[in-house]
């Protein structure tokens, strides 16, 4: 529990200029273990040298640590003190000592998931970003590095195996029943990246010859039962260590690579040096119990988080404000390794709908921050879309106008100048202009100006002669009122229509100015414009196309990102247009996804995606006041519309056998997925068969993808099919923590009237827990992307997330942060909606010793 007495009053404000390099450094580490679930003793001996040239105290940040003895150079040292919570040693004037602290912690305590913890009787860490400090005192900032060795001792019943960082250097039995681990870590690291694992695990064991010719051990251990579904992690490691060597020369750089998975996690895995500590979620998978969505999700992370070792480990960061260098960087990196793995279009198409379902939202509203911020009062509130998401898009966007060769050049020199280093964006933009030879001054105001830029086209025209005139502009955002020209490439094409005339081909031009003239060549009549192909600019492109021609490009484009984009605009301007009660373009729509059908026949993960109507937050996102009810209406109405007109088509796709669930190719992937969109699409049309076939597809389902589509797509309705199916996953499922997390998201997704009720009742059932981050966000995490009932208009929905902030904040402060977020966009709605948004805010201020995590996000999102 938060200890109320300890919260400050007011949180304090971190801020980037404040920087000032480490006092002290600490080239070697010593940590020795006595585990316990309920009480671990700690002793850590810090081998500390003087950095600064004048004497300085030595501050030891703790968390929660309580100092049982201190010796400095192996005798009882009683020159030191606490501050609040850290420990200050006074060395006099010495230039270096060894400090040792025990301390005993009890991780059987700790609901926060941070530092070190009991999950399911095994004890795990994590120490991103500040956790090191709840389990030894330590300086805890990234630019401290050291060799660690670690020597841990437990009982041998309870905790069989013993991991840590590295490689373990020896080990054996001690009285009673216990035994011993040393292991040491080459590499000197910064404690975030510390890690320890002791457990009943069983283990996946593989090997990996690196490019050199080295052997590395690889093994993923999990719970007794679950190695059956480890194969795909496995082959997916195996598949990024390769990757990295061949597209970025990058080896890996130890003799064993283990990732250990545990259930109670708070983020989705963590990238501690030679010891990965996933979420299951992000590990488990077989075709029975995880859907192709899940699969994609374990190659992309266990990618990222093994890209990490030199995004990251081998190169870290100085501070961390410099967090995206790591986390755009490797976002980047796992998303062109996916790319590469499966349908680069598709995995394009998908980074941008998660970019703009969870990242444009974030820079246009209260929380709005640059990919570099300059100032927090929580860290762990700063693990977010734009520094992850809008940070990829941003090295997406270096590579795109360096090229593959110049763009490797940059980054080269940024792992051989930085390597064993604590760098800063700063450092990697410098390594880019220099091995890609261009000058990035302007382009360096991605690091410092938040908000989505926008981009208003028109055409323009003089005889023959077509141009594009681009005006910029980045939107005020909290703290930046004036913004200034970024610059950026921008892809694009323009086709003359009648197939004729001239065609401008694909053309990368390079914005710099507010205002900018494009030349687009000789056209005899209006050309079709393909503009921000592949996506190549993270902004918003404001242009107004006729129906006419966006189904054109929706047809014609050679680049099929932009044949995307032209359907899913058509569809957009369609839908905001019925909400506004103006009937246009649903004919226009109805033949595009008709021709979209057959034209991609060959590509059915590209039709699945390119046909499926944008999402009801998206078009919201294009409204000036959100009409959740009307947005829900007219969706919904344009799906049935294009269920009914199109049935034929949907049951022909229904009609063919579902590939095997094995089949994991991304052929039998695409045809699943679009079964799944064909059975949403005649769902929708409200056919009477419907649920009776939706149950069969369900019943017969031989894997995931099939038997949770059928599932969702029941779960909108209201039929006895519905009840049944819920019923029998859940019998079927109840032992599966991951599978029952999809019983809890989709009815928490549900389009029916009742979900607000629906999902406060499972808040009640007896498998839901607030202990578990994975489950909390299966129901309220996907309550709150529920649009239409989560801004249900008497503010229950909004009354209920409240009420989870506040019931967890005391148990995990950083999970219930990463709640409020839904409650701060209330400026995008209607007054009655603010004011009910704004006091629930004001009702979770109000809650007495509130953590500093829900403190920034709450206030923040009020101002
Ligand atoms: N660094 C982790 C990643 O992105 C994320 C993480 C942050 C995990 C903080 C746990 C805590 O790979
Ligand atoms: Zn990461």
């Amino acid at each position: 529990m938060t200890d109320a007495s300890s919260t400050p009053a007011l949180p304090v404000t971190i801020h980037r200029g404040d920087y000032r390099p480490p006092e002290w450094q600490i080239p070697d580490i010593a940590l020795d273990f006595e585990l316990g679930i309920e009480a671990t003793r700690v002793t850590a001996a810090l081998s500390v040298v003087r950095a600064a040239a004048a004497p300085a105290p030595l501050l030891l940040r703790g968390d929660g640590l309580t100092p049982s003895a201190v010796r400095v150079d192996g005798a009882v040292w009683n020159d030191w003190r606490l501050e609040g919570s850290d420990l200050i040693v006074d060395l006099g004037d010495r230039q270096a000592a060894t400090v040792e602290v025990d301390a005993v912690i009890d991780p059987s305590a700790n609901t926060q998931l941070m530092g070190l913890y009991a999950s399911n009787g095994m004890l795990c860490t994590q120490c991103e970003a500040e956790g090191f400090r709840r389990i030894a005192f330590h300086p805890d900032r990234p630019d401290v590095l050291s060799r660690y060795r670690v020597r841990m001792a437990g009982d041998k019943a309870a905790f069989p195996i013993l991991l840590s960082n590295g490689n373990i250097i020896e080990s054996g039995e001690g009285e009673g029943g216990t035994h011993w681990a040393l292991w040491e870590d080459p590499w000197p690291k910064p404690s975030y990246l510390f890690a320890l694992v002791a457990g009943d695990l069983v283990v996946n064991r593989d090997r990996f010859t690196t490019m050199s010719g080295r052997a590395v051990e690889l093994g993923i251990w999990v719970r007794a039962g679950d190695l059956d579904r480890t194969h795909h992690a496995m082959t997916a490691l195996k598949h990024s260590m390769k990757w990295d060597e061949e597209v970025y020369g990058r080896e890996y750089d130890l003799d064993r690579f283990n990732i250990v998975a545990v259930s109670d996690f708070n983020m989705g895995a963590m990238e501690n040096k030679g010891l990965n500590i996933f979420n299951t979620r992000y590990i488990l998978a077989d075709p029975d119990t995880a859907t192709d969505a899940d699969y994609d999700g374990v190659e992309g992370v266990v990618a990222h988080e093994y890209f990490h070792n030199w995004s990251g480990n081998r190169v870290t960061c100085r501070d961390w404000f410099q967090l995206s260098l790591k986390e755009g960087f490797t976002v980047y990196r796992d998303q062109s390794f996916s790319a590469a793995m499966g349908s680069a279009p598709v995995k394009r198409i998908e980074d941008v709908r998660v970019l703009r379902a969870a990242q444009f939202p974030e820079d246009a509203g209260p929380l709005a921050h640059p990919i570099r911020p300059d100032s927090y009062q929580e860290i762990s509130n700063f693990y977010t879309a734009t520094v992850y998401n809008k940070g990829a898009e941003v090295i997406r966007m270096m590579a795109t106008l360096l090229g593959p060769e110049r763009f490797r050049k940059g980054t080269d020199l940024y792992f051989a100048r930085h390597d064993g280093e604590a760098a800063t964006c700063e450092d990697f933009v410098r390594a880019m202009e220099e091995g890609g030879d261009i000058d990035l001054s302007q382009f360096r105001r991605w690091y410092e100006q938040a908000g989505t830029p926008k981009l208003h086209l028109a055409l323009a025209q003089e005889g023959e002669d077509w141009f594009l005139d681009v005006t910029q502009t980045v939107p005020p955002t909290p703290g930046q009122d004036d913004k200034a020209p970024m610059m950026m490439p921008l892809r694009l094409a323009a086709f003359a229509m009648d197939g004729s005339g001239a065609a401008l081909p694909d053309t990368l031009a390079t914005l710099t100015d507010v205002v900018q003239r494009i030349p687009l060549g000789r056209f005899t009549a209006r050309p079709a414009l393909s503009v921000n192909r592949g996506f190549s600019a993270p902004v918003i492109v404001d242009y107004e196309r006729a129906p006419g021609e966006l189904a054109w490009l929706a047809a014609h484009d050679d680049d099929p990102f932009a044949r995307y984009e032209a359907l899913q605009q058509l569809m957009l301007d369609t839908l905001v247009a019925a909400v506004s009660g103006e009937a246009k373009g649903r004919e226009a729509v109805i033949g595009a996804v008709a021709q979209t059908l057959t034209g991609a026949a060959d590509d059915p993960a590209f039709v699945a995606e390119a046909v499926l109507l944008p999402s009801e937050a998206f078009i919201g996102d294009q409204m000036v006041t959100v009409d959740p009810d009307a947005i829900r209406r007219e969706r919904l109405a344009l799906q049935a519309a294009i269920g009914a007109a199109l049935e034929r088509e949907w049951r022909a796709i229904l009609a063919q056998a579902a590939p095997p669930a094995t089949d994991l190719t991304p052929a039998a992937k695409g045809r699943r997925r679009l079964r799944g969109v064909a059975l949403a699409y005649l769902a929708a049309s409200g056919k009477g068969d419907v649920p009776g076939l939706a149950f069969a597809i369900f019943s017969n389902a031989d894997g995931m993808t099939e038997r949770q589509a059928a599932l969702a797509t029941l779960a909108h309705g209201d039929s006895d099919e519905r009840a049944h199916a819920l019923d029998i996953f859940y019998q079927r499922y109840r032992d599966n923590p991951l599978v029952l997390d999809k019983w809890f998201q989709v009815q928490a997704w549900s389009q029916r009237a009742d979900t607000v009720a629906a999902v406060a009742e499972l808040a009640r059932h007896a498998d839901f827990t607030l202990a578990n981050p994975n489950r909390v966000r299966a129901l309220y995490g996907a309550f709150a992307g529920n649009q239409a009932a989560f801004h249900q208009a008497d503010g229950a929905g909004y009354r209920l997330l409240a009420d989870l902030v506040i019931a967890l904040d005391p148990r995990n402060p950083q999970t219930a942060a990463r709640m409020i977020p839904p409650l701060g966009r209330w400026k995008r709605f209607d007054e009655a909606r603010q004011a009910l948004m704004k006091a629930e805010l004001e009702r979770i201020l109000a809650q007495p010793g509130l953590s500093r995590d829900v403190t920034e996000q709450a206030s923040k999102s009020l101002m």
